[in-house]
């Protein structure tokens, strides 16, 4: 039974994937369809550093390590999209302009801070094997804390390329500020104070 649970769960988290595949070779983008990838794969990145971030929770509340044992998997699937997501956006978007994709990092502050979170999340995928684990010991642990600035930047990032509508990315912020309270240690903090 344990065996299927990782496949089982990499197989939902290609699910996303599989959708935007199927409505691009099918022509079911609609009327701008490389808009529609670079927000399908955005917001699945959001919600996969969400679905990430809730994990140390999940363990904390249910007591069943199985939490923690996907979740570099997940961790794993944030840069999947993300990469996917920016590929879009270099590849479709702007055809490897690239003076113009530079001008746009330098001059619009979310792309600059979207291009930042996917640049803090390749020391963690470099990072996320057994091996490096032992290798970098507590460093590890205190690395693999830019997952909480990489989810703000993110959130930033959707809330100043919107407009208008505020509402989505403000609940996503606060999903993520939530989860980011909840990993707080309380007892930690109240035994140093004393
Ligand atoms: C961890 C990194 C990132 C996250 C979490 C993220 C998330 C998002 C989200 C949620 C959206 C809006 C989706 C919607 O409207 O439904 C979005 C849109 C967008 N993102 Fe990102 N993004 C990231 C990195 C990047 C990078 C690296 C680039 C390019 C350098 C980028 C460029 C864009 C663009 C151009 C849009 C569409 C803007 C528009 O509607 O005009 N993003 N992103």
């Amino acid at each position: 039974m344990k065996s299927i649970f990782k496949p089982g769960v990499f197989t939902l988290c290609l699910i996303p994937f599989f959708i935007i595949t199927y409505k691009i070779f099918l022509n079911k983008l609609g009327p701008e369809p490389v808009k529609e990838i670079t927000h399908f794969t955005g917001e699945w990145t959001l919600i996969f550093i969400c679905i990430t971030l809730s994990m140390s929770p999940l363990k904390r509340f249910t007591n069943f390590t199985f939490w923690i044992k996907i979740r570099r998997m997940l961790g794993l699937f944030v840069f999947f999209y993300a990469t996917l997501h920016l590929l879009t956006y270099v590849v479709i978007d702007y055809r490897l302009d690239w003076s113009q994709i530079i001008d746009d990092v330098v001059k619009k502050k979310f792309i600059f801070i979207g291009f930042a979170a996917w640049l803090l999340l390749i020391p963690l995928v470099l990072t996320s094997s057994q091996k490096m684990i032992i290798a970098l010991k507590h460093n590890w642990k205190r690395l693999h804390k830019l997952i909480y600035i990489i989810a703000i930047f993110g959130s930033l990032h959707f809330i100043w390329l919107s407009k208008t509508i505020y509402f989505k990315p403000l609940i996503y912020l606060i999903i993520i500020i939530f989860l980011l309270i909840l990993r707080i240690n309380f007892k930690r903090i109240i035994s140093k104070t004393r």
